[in-house]
């Protein structure tokens, strides 16, 4: 056991060292679905490699309480790892990040308590105690800054993170808050929470250190109640930033590189993650945070002013389009929220089996916001057992739309409307989208003419070269799916 003890705490960077490469191979899998269970595999090994080492390194190791801590930690998550529908990912996403939170929160609680203990123990018998405990009891300002830093990231993610939980689980104490009040009293609490943390990164003083923590924790509530709910997700993922910024920031205190190399890996892919979002939202960050219950509602409200005008287009049944489509060469899929709302995937992947045996050439196309969360739209499509090689992203087929015999998509509106490209004065002007326009045929698969998450109207669906079918995702596909197979009517 010693001499275990002794090589492991001897090679611990090397380990470490190991480790944060494997963590970078983790990401670098989970870019693209081909090579993502190999990135998890990595990831599982980086962190067992990580957990184990750390366990050798410390000097005097409360085992019980850490194999304790272990097992039920491992209890629970495989657990739940096997029960959480697809659909309840997010949710499980936000709880998580708040309970790093809350590790980064009671790992600098646990530092200060320590110290405080070293400096009574000091005061009681001076002369028991060397003077490397002494100065180790006596903080220098980078610890309390870095405690400081840790203590209150982490303290706002847990709350904020609780708060994404209970709004996307729809629990009713997730309330929305909004009014003029909001934005006073998030800046009050946030300046005070400064304050508190300035004094204390001064003076050593604890009570500022509470205070400061209690405000923290109040104001990743208040930050984040005025978020509306269908901008959660970036909210989901800007906090998976500040989870790992929280924990590279607690690495510092525990002097622990590993934890400091996985919380700045965490933390910078988070914030690219929200960037990237954003982008493809046609959204700022500041305004995700700062634009109070924005989401579909305040986006439409700004295409309210004008007059309903009656729009003509052309509705055809499920039959018409399973024959249109099985005498094209190629069709591509474009799916998006409805076809997540109507669990309409299997039904989708049963019809492409089935064009595919007619000899039509068939692809999905996958815009990077389709749905509600990020890879929505991927995770469907693997649940359903589509092939990765069928899955093009946007930037891969938005060239081929011109030279594509029927684009169908199933419940998709803001990733498909025109106006992004060509209306300057649409709210999603700018907007990357899939050019389903461009193609030879369009069908549309949705329920009414009803708008898309961002309240707009879509010219696509107007376009003389497009068909509506009208109904619910699953029922439209598996009736098209019949009318092939020559099973319909
Ligand atoms: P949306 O623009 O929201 O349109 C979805 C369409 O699906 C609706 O127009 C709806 O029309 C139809 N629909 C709903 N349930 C259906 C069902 N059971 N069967 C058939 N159709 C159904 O979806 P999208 O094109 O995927 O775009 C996503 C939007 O969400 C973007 O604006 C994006 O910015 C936003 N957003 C995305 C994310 C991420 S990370 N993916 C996060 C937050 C916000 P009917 O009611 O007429 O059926």
């Amino acid at each position: 056991m010693e001499f275990i003890h002794d090589f492991m705490k001897g090679y611990a960077d090397w380990f470490y060292l190991i480790g944060a490469v494997l963590f970078i191979l983790t990401l670098r899998g989970l870019s693209g679905p081909k090579t993502a269970i190999a990135g998890n595999r990595y990831g599982m090994i980086a962190m067992a490699i990580a957990v184990i080492t750390t366990f050798f390194v410390a000097d005097h190791p409360v085992i019980w309480m850490i194999v304790g801590a272990m097992v039920l930690g491992a209890v629970v998550g495989i657990a739940r790892a096997r029960t959480v529908p697809m659909t309840q990912m997010p949710e499980t996403v936000a709880l998580m990040h708040s309970l790093v939170g809350l590790a980064a929160v009671l790992i600098a609680i646990a530092a200060i308590l320590h110290n405080n203990q070293l400096l009574a123990l000091f005061a009681e018998n001076g002369a028991a105690l060397d003077m490397a405990g002494v100065q180790h009891a006596h903080m220098n300002k980078v610890h309390l800054f870095e405690l400081f830093v840790g203590c209150f990231v982490g303290a706002i993610t847990f709350t904020a993170s609780v708060f994404a939980y209970g709004k996307l689980a729809a629990k009713k104490w997730a309330k929305t808050i909004s009014g003029g009040w909001v934005k006073p009293v998030q800046a009050i609490i946030f300046l005070a929470m400064l304050v508190c943390g300035f004094y204390f990164f001064t003076t050593g003083n604890i009570n500022a250190f509470w205070a400061m923590t209690v405000l923290a924790l109040a104001f990743g509530w208040v930050w984040i109640a005025p978020v509306g709910g269908g901008d959660m997700p970036v909210v989901v993922s800007l906090l998976n930033s500040f989870s790992g910024w929280a924990a590279a920031g607690i690495g510092f205190t525990l002097e622990n590189n590993m934890l400091i190399v996985a919380g700045s890996l965490v933390g910078s892919s988070g914030a690219i993650l929200s960037y990237i979002m954003c982008k493809a939202m046609n959204r700022s960050i500041i305004n995700v945070l700062f634009g109070g219950a924005m989401g579909g509602a305040a986006v439409a409200s700004s295409n309210a002013g004008g007059e309903q005008v009656q729009r003509n287009y052309r509705s055809g049944s499920a039959d018409d389009a399973g024959f249109l489509m099985s005498n094209a060469d190629s069709v591509v899929i474009v799916p998006g929220y409805g076809m997540a709302q109507g669990r309409a995937q299997n039904a989708v992947k049963e019809l492409a089996n089935v064009l595919k045996e007619q000899g039509v050439k068939v692809r999905f196309a996958i815009h990077p916001v389709a749905g509600r969360m990020p890879g929505h739209m991927n995770v469907l499509l693997a649940e359903a057992d589509v092939p990765y090689e069928d899955i093009l992203e946007m930037d891969e087929i938005n060239s081929d739309f011109p030279a594509t015999d029927v684009v169908l998509v199933i419940g998709a509106n803001d990733v498909v409307n025109p106006a992004a490209k060509d209306d300057p004065s649409s709210p999603i002007y700018g907007m990357p989208i899939l050019e389903a326009h461009k193609a030879r045929t369009i069908m549309v698969i949705k329920r009414s003419m009803a708008t898309g998450y961002a309240g707009l109207d879509n010219d696509l669906f107007y376009n003389e070269k497009t068909m509506m079918v009208f109904g619910d995702a699953k029922k439209v596909v598996e009736d098209m799916t019949k009318a092939i197979n020559g099973t319909g009517h």
